[in-house]
């Protein structure tokens, strides 16, 4: 057995709760373990802790605009990677077309997180509809192929070597946050039943230890005429996540957690009321989550604290470095908050360091190191 060392205490001028009471004049930073889990203190600073005027090294937090990528690929497997590590790989795959072959990952289980359009996705297990704002959980080394009713735009999220499971809801129990009943899974209906017919030479695309395999058959392999268990390819929509929240703290990403697998988690954040308390803190604290790479896809809505971020776009923060709400948002909440956020966005929190693959001129924001200029530092 371990245990953390535990002593809270107060050195000098700082507030007995976290994220709210702040003594004037100071900016409040959150340096953690363990991904607001482990050891933590709270700094109350003079200035802003991302008040840098300049910044050498490679550690620096990055940008992307994930709709300056390349165009459409045919198969999921064009999907440009954006960051990776051992534990997982961010694809995003754009397509205006059906898939003519299916796709298997033999490397882990796949959520598609769809950020635009719609249709039909086909797999072992069945056919499931689905539409902007979906996560559709793929088990490892599932055939599936889609159809698209609407161009779509997939955020593709790799368990390298793991599975997804459900987050712990601790003191909110089984219910919350969203039902197990609302998940939607595939069924074996009368449109997967129809395209078993085709008689055409079905090509499988697996991709494992990270190589190319074609499988070639004879027949449509997606043939099942049934099955039983508690393995499947299943959906659920951000529209269906009633989050948690308090009116009088700022609760840490944490508590929007959605799915865990191998060495990172993913978060999702959904409209929901903003803090009502006068001395509560209406934006994320400043922080360092010190143990954690922390990942943003802005999916819609206006993006309560951070400025010139559009849908589409990915930040990396990698841990090592402090950062909080950008200072125009961060101005608008104290003198003018708003009563409630209308953003969707998708977080992926790594354990592990995250790399960014070589990407193509003009997708990356190279000057958002800076993005948190404040004019009077
Ligand atoms: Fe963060």
């Amino acid at each position: 057995m371990r245990h953390w060392f535990q002593f809270p205490i107060i050195e000098g001028k700082a507030s007995r709760q976290a994220h709210c009471d702040l003594p004037d004049g100071t900016y409040e930073r959150e340096c953690g373990k363990e991904g607001f889990f482990g050891p933590a203190s709270h700094m109350y600073h003079k200035h802003p802790p991302t008040g840098w005027i300049n910044w050498e090294g490679p550690l620096r937090p990055r940008a992307i605009d994930t709709t300056r990528l390349e165009q459409p690929g045919v198969t999921p497997w064009d999907a440009s990677l954006l960051l990776y590590n051992d534990n997982l790989k961010l694809r995003v795959w754009n397509s205006l077309q059906n898939m003519d072959h299916l796709v298997r990952n033999g490397d882990g289980d796949e959520v598609l997180f769809v950020h635009q359009g719609s249709g039909h996705l086909y797999c072992d297990y069945g056919h499931l509809t689905f539409r902007d704002g979906d996560y559709i959980v793929i088990p490892r080394a599932t055939s599936w192929r889609i159809e698209v009713d609407n161009p779509v735009s997939l955020l593709l999220i790799e368990a390298s070597n793991s599975g997804y499971q459900m987050a712990e809801r601790g003191l909110v129990g089984q219910h919350a946050i969203f039902d197990p009943a609302i998940l939607e899974y595939a069924r074996i209906d009368e449109l997967f039943l129809a395209q078993q017919s085709s008689d055409q030479h079905w090509h499988v695309l697996l991709k494992a230890r990270n190589h190319m395999n074609t499988i070639t058959y004879p027949y449509n392999p997606l043939d099942a005429q049934g099955w039983k268990g508690d393995l499947t390819v299943f959906k659920l929509n951000w529209r269906d996540i009633r989050p948690l929240m308090s009116h009088r703290y700022h609760l840490p990403p944490s508590a929007h957690s959605t799915f865990v697998a191998n060495g990172f988690v993913i978060c999702t954040f959904v409209p929901r009321p903003i803090e009502s308390d006068p001395n509560a803190l209406k934006v994320p604290f400043y922080h360092n989550n010190d143990d954690y790479d922390e990942v943003l896809f802005y999916h819609r809505g206006n993006f309560f604290s951070r400025d010139n971020i559009e849908a589409g776009m990915i930040t990396h923060h990698p841990c090592g470095f402090s950062h909080g709400p950008h200072p125009k948002a961060l101005a608008t909440s104290q003198q003018n908050p708003k009563k409630e956020t209308d953003e969707v966005a998708v977080m992926i929190d790594a354990r592990f360091p995250l790399e960014i693959a070589e990407l193509p001129n003009g997708v990356e924001n190279k000057d958002y190191v800076y993005s948190w200029r404040h004019e009077k530092c």
